[in-house]
């Protein structure tokens, strides 16, 4: 298909939260987020009003007034002008979280939401950055998956070794997030992460990949090495260990913690900034019981 095709078959309006922008622009012209020169706003472009992604918008010859002549493209874009990426204003929708509709505890409502989030197409649902303390008190934060949730807290798995690992065997208390942007929501943890037990890791590591299981032998997490050439060298080792070996054992430094919350927040965004943050909190009993945050 050429551009003028493209041109002659599809346009799209943007609009920004506030409907002040409002343009129809042939798709030729890059989505950048931004409607172009003329207009001090940041217009938001929902994902599934583009369909399939913004890198469908790209191709193309011809351009809207007030935009640029030879724009970036989403496989070039340009890095001195962050202009849309720092500028959105994008309104949070109606959708609303409230007391009455909230589950009774934490995790039923968790996995009411992690189900919505698959359902949805969030991209990695059970996705978290889970924030630690090392022993000397500096804060670090990375990306794990969640690999399990019940009543007794949510567990993921990684390198006792790893800086995360020492951190929490030092000091268990944790903070975890679930980004779930493109929901307007985001749920967070606080709590204590407390190795699982032996046999949990045991189970979970026998059901993995077989290049993961290799993988975990190979590589010390966190560990600096020389090159790539160095870890490909630990991996073929490591293989080498295990030829004909049907079942890889887990390694011992590699297991599961559970993250056992005291307090779970539900945040859910909400048109001008006004969201609803609904906060679930234990008590010495045990008992959960809700509050609210202001925004
Ligand atoms: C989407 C995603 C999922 C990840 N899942 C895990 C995981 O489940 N376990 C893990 O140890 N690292 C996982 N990682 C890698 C970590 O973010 C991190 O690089 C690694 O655990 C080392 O962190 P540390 O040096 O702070 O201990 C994931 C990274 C991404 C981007």
């Amino acid at each position: 298909m050429n551009s003028d095709t493209l041109r002659s078959t599809i346009s799209i309006t943007l609009v920004d939260a506030a409907g002040a922008c409002d343009r129809t622009v042939p798709t030729t012209v890059r989505v950048r987020g931004n409607c172009g020169r003329s207009c001090r706003h940041s217009c938001h472009v929902p994902a599934r009003t583009l369909g399939r992604g913004r890198g469908d918008f790209s191709a193309g010859a011809a351009y809207a007034d007030g935009m640029s002549e030879n724009p970036a493209t989403p496989s070039n874009p340009d890095p001195d002008d962050l202009t849309a990426a720092l500028s959105t204003h994008t309104d949070y929708g109606v959708e609303k979280l409230e007391e009455a509709d909230a589950a009774a505890d934490p995790v039923t409502q968790f996995r009411a939401w992690l189900a919505e989030a698959a359902e949805r197409e969030v991209y990695e649902p059970n996705a978290m950055v889970v924030g630690t303390v090392d022993p000397d008190g500096a804060p670090s934060v990375r990306t794990v998956l969640l690999r399990g949730v019940d009543e007794r807290g949510f567990e993921f798995y990684t390198d006792y070794t790893s800086r995360k690992g020492r951190a929490l065997l030092a000091t268990p208390g944790i903070s975890a997030v679930f980004p779930w942007y493109s929901l307007h929501r985001q749920v967070i943890l606080y709590g204590e992460a407390r190795p699982v037990e032996q046999q949990t890791s045991d189970d979970y590591f026998a059901n993995r990949p077989r290049g993961a299981q290799v993988a975990a032998w190979a590589s010390d997490q966190s560990q600096p090495i020389d090159g790539r050439e160095g870890l490909e060298r630990k991996v073929r080792e490591a293989e080498e260990r295990f030829e004909g070996v049907e079942t890889v054992p887990r390694p011992e430094r590699w297991g599961g913690f559970r993250i056992v919350p005291h307090r779970v927040e539900f945040w859910q965004g909400r048109t001008s900034r006004l969201h609803d943050r609904l906060v679930y909190t234990r008590d010495a009993s045990g008992e959960w019981a809700l509050g609210r945050l202001q925004p």
